[in-house]
């Protein structure tokens, strides 16, 4: 594994819904093994950077490379090997309701490869441990909690061993506790597994936990990209809010 390597390349990117900019020429590189949080405030645009990355959107302009290669020109079947090496948890991603917890987990296998069921349920069994739900097997997600439904789809996503994991609002909706438990989940992938982690998060508490880098978006624009401290030299007017470093503003009011 190269040092400092970038896992993903992002070139100039321009992307549209229908007439109307949402990300505006935004370049970045997101390095392997890193935790890289996208911040901003609500319709910047991280959503849709997520699925342009993925693939499930394409842009106007532009270039993203993922390990090294060129994902815009690619064909179907080369990018889908690629996306078999990453596990995606999406903003409200739901679990299957009238399915058990381990048939969830298992589905990216199912569609994915032709292991066999037992072997699968192996995999399945060994990821809900990894996430501290291995009693929760063959519960429905009717029975659980909402901190356990975000732990059975991390699960889900990491169930592939996927290489780069992208995670949109983890944490949302979870308290303090919860939320600091799934912190910690998320640090020991990156640790113990060695996976690049992409999240979207909004929680304070959480990114300077977790970052080592972040992006923020400004109406689709890409205003910085850095490390917290840098993020705090930077003296930029809305970071400064969104991080509560504004207390120098207030107090001259
Ligand atoms: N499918 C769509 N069609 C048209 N416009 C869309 C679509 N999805 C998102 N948008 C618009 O694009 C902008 C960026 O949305 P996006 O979901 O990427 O923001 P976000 O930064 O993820 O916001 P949040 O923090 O609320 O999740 C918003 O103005 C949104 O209304
Ligand atoms: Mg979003």
């Amino acid at each position: 594994m190269m040092q400092n390597e970038n896992i993903i390349q992002i070139r100039d990117l321009t992307a549209k819904y229908d007439d109307r900019i949402i990300l505006d020429n935004i370049s970045l590189n997101i390095r392997r093994g890193e935790v890289f949080v996208i911040l901003g405030s609500s319709g910047g645009g991280k959503t849709t950077l997520l699925k342009h990355i993925i693939g499930l959107l394409k842009p106007v302009s532009g270039e993203i490379n993922i390990f090294g290669k060129n994902t815009l020109s690619m064909e179907l079947e080369e990018f889908e090997e690629i996306l078999k090496k990453i596990g995606v948890q999406f903003q409200g991603g739901a679990l299957l309701n009238s399915m058990e917890v381990w048939e969830n987990v298992a589905m990216p296998l199912e569609h994915h490869t032709r292991l066999p069921v037992s072997t699968i349920r192996n995999i399945v069994k060994q990821k809900l441990s990894l996430v501290n739900l291995k009693h929760a097997y063959r519960l429905f997600p009717s029975e659980l909690s909402g901190g356990m439904k975000k732990r059975v789809a991390l699960a889900r996503a990491i169930v592939m061993d996927p290489e780069i994991l992208f995670f949109d609002e983890p944490s949302a909706g979870l308290d303090p506790i919860t939320a600091a438990e799934l912190d910690e989940l998320i640090l020991e992938l990156q640790k113990k597994l060695g996976i690049t982690i992409v999240v979207v998060t909004h929680e304070l508490e959480s990114i300077k936990r977790i970052a080592d880098r972040v992006l923020y978006l400004q109406k689709g624009k890409n205003i910085f990209c850095g490390t917290l401290e840098e993020a705090k030299a930077a003296d930029n007017d809305e970071m400064n809010q969104f991080f509560g470093w504004s207390e120098k503003v207030k107090r001259h009011k």
